[in-house]
């Protein structure tokens, strides 16, 4: 079931949506174990953009993808609605992403068998949306890639592999929209109109947008920006809070 978005604005100042208490995560590579979230707390209201900035290496993605439920953290808690991860089964979860996450991986995770418009089907298909087929075109449409409807990933380039991700994530209206790098293979011109077109959504749909940038700029649009330095975070500007 989809958590109910806020009808009234951002000024109302309920729970946050998404509350993350002490999380941790530490994950073992040949060298080790390697400390990758070290005690993240934050809330995140609805109908807000937030955005993540840090240096390379600093968790970004990594956050993103806790917050997406895609990673089970080590220790902490994540909150998103009612729902506590840590008490969720891997059904219960699936179910839960897919009926209120959307995510653009920061290397777009496209299924290379299945075609641009097919890619985009997918989260409608996996929920028996009857109308997948024409919502899919019409999403295709709107980050401008019509005419690349019967396209393999490899044969897309990476800016447009980069908006068929984006249209995947957003063609279910999720009530989280995860971005990460959404405008890394962009010129600045195609980059500003799929961040218009996901503020857009943002506001029509009163989804929470999380993206991560390293463009100021694009930061400076959102609500509030959240920098993350060796996976703590460094500065939270907590606009609205
Ligand atoms: N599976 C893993 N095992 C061990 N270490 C990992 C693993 N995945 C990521 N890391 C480490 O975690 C740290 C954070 O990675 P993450 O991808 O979240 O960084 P990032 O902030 O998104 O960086 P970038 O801006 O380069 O995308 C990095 O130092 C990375 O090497
Ligand atoms: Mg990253």
């Amino acid at each position: 079931m989809k958590h109910n978005k806020s009808s009234s604005g951002m000024n109302i100042r309920n729970n946050p949506l998404i509350q993350m208490k002490n999380v941790k995560l530490e994950l073992g590579s040949k060298a080790g174990k390697v400390d990758i979230l070290k005690g993240i707390s934050l809330g995140i209201y609805s109908d807000t953009s937030v955005a993540i900035t840090g240096p390379s290496g600093a968790g970004k993605s990594t956050l993103m993808m806790v917050i997406g439920g895609l990673e089970t953290v080590t220790s902490g808690s994540i909150i998103i609605g009612d729902e506590n991860f840590s008490l969720m089964n891997e059904d219960a979860l699936a179910k839960f992403r897919r009926d209120n996450i959307g995510i653009v991986f920061q290397a777009f995770r496209l299924i290379p068998t299945m075609t641009a418009l097919e890619n985009i089907s997918i989260p409608l298909e996996l929920s028996n949306d009857p109308n997948s087929n024409e919502k899919a075109k019409h999403a295709l449409d709107l980050v401008g890639l019509s005419k690349r409807m019967s396209h393999y990933p490899d044969q897309l380039s990476g800016g447009e592999q980069q908006r068929v991700a984006i249209a995947r994530a957003f063609i279910t209206n999720p009530t989280v929209l995860l971005a990460d790098e959404p405008t890394g293979n962009l010129d600045q011109e195609t980059g500003t109109k799929i961040i218009d077109l996901l503020f857009n959504l943002q506001s029509c749909h009163k989804t929470t947008l999380i993206l991560v940038t390293h463009d100021r700029s694009l930061a400076e649009r959102c609500d509030r920006i959240i920098d993350i330095a060796d996976g703590q975070i460094q500065s939270d500007n907590n606009r609205l809070v």
